[in-house]
């Protein structure tokens, strides 16, 4: 892939005289300059409010919008633009999804999921089935972090209503496959909703949510190189025109009347009052700048990092890497523990080098409890991520390493 390092202003930053090795693109990506300088241009050349206003920058700003939207559906495979809803963030579209079943008759249903979400696509869940009385199953993994297809078909049952599931775990970095548990899920359930958590997926890989055939999909730009502040809910259109709108206002209607709301038709039925108008332009260019270098490139990379840090982390005694072990089986994420040191410990101290990763549970504690692990170190890695960044990681954790032995 093409070094892309100098379209990332952050990446000149000094701290304490040492060059910055960002190891934590699973909780938000850096940004292209080409992304900062399109929401910019809003700001300074055409700011306005979108849909409301017969003057040139208010078209402008609607088009551009508009045009994000129509970016956004293509890269991920949708049918039409109307599929994508925009929201503030991938919780959001999911608590989206939450709110329109809990309009529902849920009794006698069931509600399931997998040990290895985040919170994010964990909780909504957990609280819609405490709300409604109904069981909530947890589809656990194996011993290398892989979730079975063969307890899939035990799982879903005749009374599943959702089964909400991850692309690519945040922690593991499990890559889940994704056509085959829908595919699954649907012969045990015809009726079973899939809802993909695409968060770590549509960043990293090429995906299309038709070749998935999953009826919801939901991820977050600023994991993408765009913004933050804008998420994104794809649903099929069906679905999105059943669903009760998540927020009442202004911008998601038809009429307003004292006695009824006639609701506008998605995706504006979900988009009450003013969205992030340049943040949704900026993930436009986010998208933009990822199909220029190409998922594939992009994918490639990751691999290529991921399976220099996995045998470099290898040869560090006492470090306990999670999930899969081969590099083309993962996301470009790794959750390590290293023996007689906290997690927290570990980070502090790379910090002091300026090598930036997480430390805890990283909104994944039924997954950590599982695991039976109170905290694990995790480095991730994207477009503009080189392995002397990953040997810089080595360095220091076999400094780290002397201190604590
Ligand atoms: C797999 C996964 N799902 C959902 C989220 C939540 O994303 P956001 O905080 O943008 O809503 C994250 C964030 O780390 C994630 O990794």
């Amino acid at each position: 892939m093409k070094d892309v390092r100098a379209d990332f202003p952050q990446l000149n930053r000094m701290i304490h005289g040492k060059r910055l090795i960002y190891l934590d693109s699973t909780a938000t990506s850096l940004k292209p300059r080409q992304v900062i300088a399109k929401e910019q241009e809003y700001y300074t050349t055409y700011c306005a409010n979108i849909f409301r206003g017969i003057y040139t920058t208010s078209e402008e700003a609607t088009a551009a919008y508009e045009l994000a939207r129509t970016k956004v559906a293509r890269f991920i495979g949708a049918s039409t633009s109307d599929e994508i809803v925009f929201t503030r963030n991938a919780s959001e579209s999911i608590n989206v999804v939450m709110n329109a079943l809990s309009r529902t008759n849920l009794h006698g249903c069931e509600i399931a999921t997998t040990i290895m979400e985040h919170h994010s696509n964990f909780v909504p869940w957990q609280q819609l089935a405490l709300g409604f009385g109904v069981t909530f199953r947890v589809w656990n993994v194996d011993a290398s972090g892989t979730l079975s297809l063969k307890d899939l078909e035990k799982f879903v049952t005749k009374k599943t209503k959702l089964l909400a599931v991850t692309a690519v775990s945040n922690v593991l970095g499990t890559i889940n496959p994704i056509r085959q548990i829908c595919h699954i899920a649907k012969r045990m359930n015809p009726h079973c909703l899939v809802l993909v958590d695409a968060a770590q997926a549509v960043p990293h890989m090429k995906i299309n949510v038709k070749d998935w055939d999953a009826d919801i999909v939901a991820f977050s730009s600023h994991k993408m190189l765009g913004p933050t502040g804008v998420g994104v809910l794809w649903g099929k259109k069906e679905l999105l025109e059943e669903f009760s709108p998540y927020q009442y206002g202004g911008e998601m209607i038809k009429e307003v009347h004292v006695d009824r709301t006639v609701f506008a038709d998605p995706p504006h039925k979900f988009e009450a009052g003013t969205p992030h108008i340049a943040g949704v332009i900026g993930l436009g260019a986010a998208v933009d700048y990822l199909e220029k270098i190409g998922m594939d490139a992009i994918r490639n990379h990751e691999i290529e990092i991921s399976d220099y840090a996995l045998k470099a982390l290898a040869t560090v005694k006492g470090i306990t890497v999670y999930g899969p072990t081969n590099a083309k089986d993962r996301g470009g994420v790794i959750a390590f523990t290293m023996k007689g040191t906290h997690a927290h410990d570990i980070a502090q101290l790379l910090n002091e080098d300026n090598v930036c990763i997480r430390a805890g549970h990283h909104c994944a504690m039924p997954l950590h409890e599982f695991l039976k692990i109170p905290a694990t170190a995790r480095a991730s890695f994207y477009v503009y991520t080189t392995k002397s960044d990953v040997d810089a990681l080595v360095d220091g954790l076999e400094k780290i390493k002397k201190i604590f032995q």
